[in-house]
């Protein structure tokens, strides 16, 4: 009888046990609620002021169509493996790119340092980003309050100088852009990340096709149609044909926020249902769909209104008010406009922030309430000098005339840390003194839904870290000669 209850005792006390261990690992990471979160989390983080204020500017500026095929290129080539990689390192290691490589790699071995690297890239991203989206804001405000109206180019011109140029205005814009992606991540995963970022990204898409219809319909939008769709080698060859071909590359980088852990972050929130390459190829065809379709809003309104397309960063804050003030519904267009620049840009925001709470979480085990209020502090600091860049900074130019710390930042995370950053988990994932190809491949086919292919793996392991280093050296020689 004793024996017997010594057995069940036991039985009992090892259920127990199992069943706490089982809440602890429950507990040790938060989940997203369901698939179509996760999509559009990594979507929403994808797609941004990259797909809408980026690409159409240096598409304009690298002469249309021949470069938009440079940039898919490298989407498929390149876009896709690194994304797939980030998500399989995320899943396994279940920590973001802060601890990742510590939890893979093998003792004594020293790929975490990459992730200091990394972490300063997100940090960089933020700099920059917080503060075209804080003049997004500022130009939905000035659109609905029909600020633009009447206004010819030069006063479109003077209004974006003007708003570049006001100090107090560029800090309490970019300032109040920071505040809303921390409140949305300080109410937690689900609830406000996941949550706020599905609405966003379900208007946003709305948006883009009842503009995409009003632009492609206008009188001459065929020629912008040609411009951006059709080809044209001279253009490139013109522009500079390794500059065009760095530039897509480090777009291509920039769209999927690949190279730094952006997407890393999501795979650790991810079960193991699902194949991760087509998880990655779901979001990639989003936002690939989203940067063609700004091309559509923004190539035939250009043509349309005789404004040049090849205006460099400017490209929609100078030209697109004109274009909406030469509109009939002009107000409500432009408005509709840039509330969906505002949705592209916050989801992003709410995406990276989310990493870098996560960074905090993963390295000194904060709370979300702590990593919030302690990185609103930094993120706003960090980002005064690009708010400022244009005013009481604007003296520093780091390449040459014109230029602004804006141009800087935007060109180290870029060209720089994302590019080299992919080669490094490129060669974290396919060599034996990393985390290895076996093991990767082995968590991105697990699950249901596309397999990635065995047969890459030369091409991944050797091919690839070896034309992205060429094109970076000759990118930087191009651009610095
Ligand atoms: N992936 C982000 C964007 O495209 C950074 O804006």
């Amino acid at each position: 009888m004793a024996n017997l209850f010594d057995k069940a005792l036991k039985i009992g006390y090892n259920l127990y046990i199992t069943r706490i261990r089982k809440r602890i690992l429950e507990h040790t990471r938060e989940k997203l609620s369901s698939r179509l979160g996760f999509i559009f989390l990594s979507a929403g983080c994808a797609i941004g002021l990259g797909n809408i204020w980026r690409f159409p500017y240096i598409t304009g500026r690298y002469g249309g169509g021949a470069f938009v095929l440079i940039y898919l290129f490298f989407l498929v080539v390149l876009g896709i493996p690194v994304v797939v990689m980030e998500y399989s390192i995320g899943r396994r290691s279940q920590r973001s790119i802060a601890r990742a490589f510590d939890v893979l790699e093998k003792k004594g071995q020293k790929w975490h340092l990459f992730s200091y690297a990394a972490m300063a890239g997100n940090y960089l991203l933020v700099m920059f980003y917080t503060t075209i989206s804080g003049w997004m804001l500022a130009y939905f405000l000035k659109m609905v309050s029909g600020s633009f109206a009447g206004l010819d180019q030069a006063g479109v011109a003077d209004t974006f100088s003007a708003l570049q140029q006001d100090p107090i205005q560029s800090v309490l814009f970019m300032a109040a852009i920071i505040l809303i992606g921390i409140v949305i991540c300080s109410l937690g995963l689900q609830n406000g990340v996941e949550r706020i970022t599905k609405i966003m990204m379900t208007c946003l898409l709305a948006v883009m096709l009842l503009l995409v219809v009003r632009s492609v319909t206008l009188p001459n939008a065929l020629e912008g149609l040609k411009f951006y769709l059709i080809p044209d080698f001279d253009k490139l060859r013109e522009a500079g044909i390794y500059n065009a071909i760095y530039a897509a590359m480090g777009q291509a980088c920039f769209t999927l926020s690949a190279g730094m852990g952006g997407m890393m972050i999501f795979g650790s929130y991810l079960d193991k249902k699902r194949t991760l390459g087509g998880e990655a190829l779901n979001v990639m065809l989003l936002d690939t769909f989203v940067a063609i379709t700004a091309g559509l809003i923004i190539f035939p309104a250009c043509f349309a209104y005789g404004v040049p397309a090849d205006q460099g960063p400017g490209l929609v804050f100078v030209t697109l008010p004109n274009i909406f003030n030469a509109m009939p519904f002009g107000t409500l267009w432009g408005s509709l406009f840039f509330i969906f620049m505002n949705f592209a840009a916050i989801t992003t925001i709410v995406a990276v922030f989310e990493n870098i709470m996560a960074f905090s979480m993963d390295l000194f085990h904060w709370t979300r309430k702590r990593a919030c209020i302690v990185n609103f502090v930094l993120i706003t600091l960090l980002s005064i000098p690009c708010a400022l860049g244009f005013s009481i900074l604007s003296g520093i130019q780091p390449f040459g005339a014109g230029s602004a710390i804006l141009d800087l930042e935007d060109f180290l995370v870029s060209n720089v840390i994302m590019p080299l950053g992919a080669v490094l988990i490129i060669l974290f994932c396919t060599t034996k003194r990393g985390w290895g190809w076996q093991h990767f491949i082995e968590e991105a086919n697990t699950g249901k839904g596309f397999h990635f292919p065995q047969w890459t793996r030369f091409y991944i392991s050797y091919v690839l870290p070896c034309a992205v280093l060429f094109i970076f050296i000759m990118g930087i020689i191009d651009k610095f000669a």
